[in-house]
């Protein structure tokens, strides 16, 4: 007699051996992405924000002018434009997407618009650019990004009005983000802001190689560099199967596991470029107290 097939429950894992967040990364509101992603410790973001609010401090010291335009590739539902321009943190955005959570979506549209009506930082304008159309929507329509692209530069070129709404970042940035895009998407980026001297900050998970973009950057005239040993946990594994996963790809870049990911963390790295002419003081200086 023939056993019926098994149907296990198993997550989906993406090429890179994660966790495949897909169906939570495109809802119609941002409940479900904060539910699951503090279940996991998710916390890059947070620990971004200070490294992001000391870069553009450098940069409006150096244009002299504090009116900045970010470009945060991978945006979400605007969750870097919520904590640099609003001053929110993750345990807020949490406590809002999922304690107090109303049930009822125009009820969280409403109280939304309110809440991020005005900005804690005025001058700081920040355009998001993801795949997920529903979630820069939301993040666009409630105010927590100034302008949202909802495109994947992987496969496509920047259409005329998507250009426009990039065109002349002061910065772009990302966390959590680059892995699922590379130089491909970043490189038109730079392109739009590169005659403004654009900066490029994005944290990037250990596993994933950079040098495709630092070598794209340095084409471009730009010098990159990593924030020596500073590692930011993004989040935990959510299996054995993931840290095997994690450990694999370590592995397959000469790395050595740090104890954090043996212990069941993702580990992320800063990395910046800025143009060779204003590169000369070195990235630890920037951020040595
Ligand atoms: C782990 S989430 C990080 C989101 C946000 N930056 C944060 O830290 O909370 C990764 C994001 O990358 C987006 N993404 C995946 N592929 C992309 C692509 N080709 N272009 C732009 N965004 C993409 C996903 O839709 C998702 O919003």
């Amino acid at each position: 007699m023939q056993s019926a097939p098994k149907t296990t429950t198993t997550p989906a894992f993406d090429d890179t051996g994660k966790l495949s967040l897909d169906h939570i990364n495109n809802r119609a509101d941002p409940r479900e992405y904060f539910s699951v992603l503090s279940k996991l410790d998710y916390r890059v973001p947070e620990l971004a924000k200070p490294f992001f609010r000391r870069l553009i401090e450098v940069k409006r010291d150096e244009k002299g002018e504090s009116a900045t335009k970010v470009v945060d590739v991978g945006c979400s539902y605007g969750v870097n434009a919520a904590l640099l321009k609003h001053d929110m943190s993750m345990d807020d955005l949490i406590q809002l997407y999922c304690n107090d959570a109303p049930d009822s979506r125009d009820v969280m549209l409403r109280r939304d618009r309110a809440l991020f009506s005005e900005a804690a930082d005025d001058d700081l304008s920040v355009v998001g650019l993801d795949i997920a159309q529903k979630a820069v929507a939301y993040a666009v329509d409630v105010g927590i990004l100034d302008a949202g692209v909802a495109t994947d530069l992987e496969r496509n070129e920047l259409s005329q009005s998507d250009r426009a709404a990039v065109d002349e970042p002061d910065m772009i940035i990302s966390t959590g983000c680059v892995g699922y895009v590379t130089r491909t998407s970043l490189e038109p980026l730079v392109e739009a802001g590169q005659d403004n001297g654009v900066w490029m900050a994005n944290f990037v998970l250990r596993m994933f190689d950079y040098d495709p973009v630092e070598e794209m950057m340095g084409s471009r005239g730009y010098v990159t560099e990593k924030l020596e040993g500073a590692y930011f946990p993004q989040r935990r594994f959510v299996s054995s199967n993931e840290h095997e996963n994690v450990m694999e790809n370590l592995h397959r870049r000469g790395l050595e596991p740090k104890p954090a990911e043996r212990e069941g963390w993702y580990l992320a790295e800063l990395h910046v470029s800025r143009p060779a002419a204003v590169a000369a003081q070195p990235l630890e200086a920037i951020f040595s107290p």
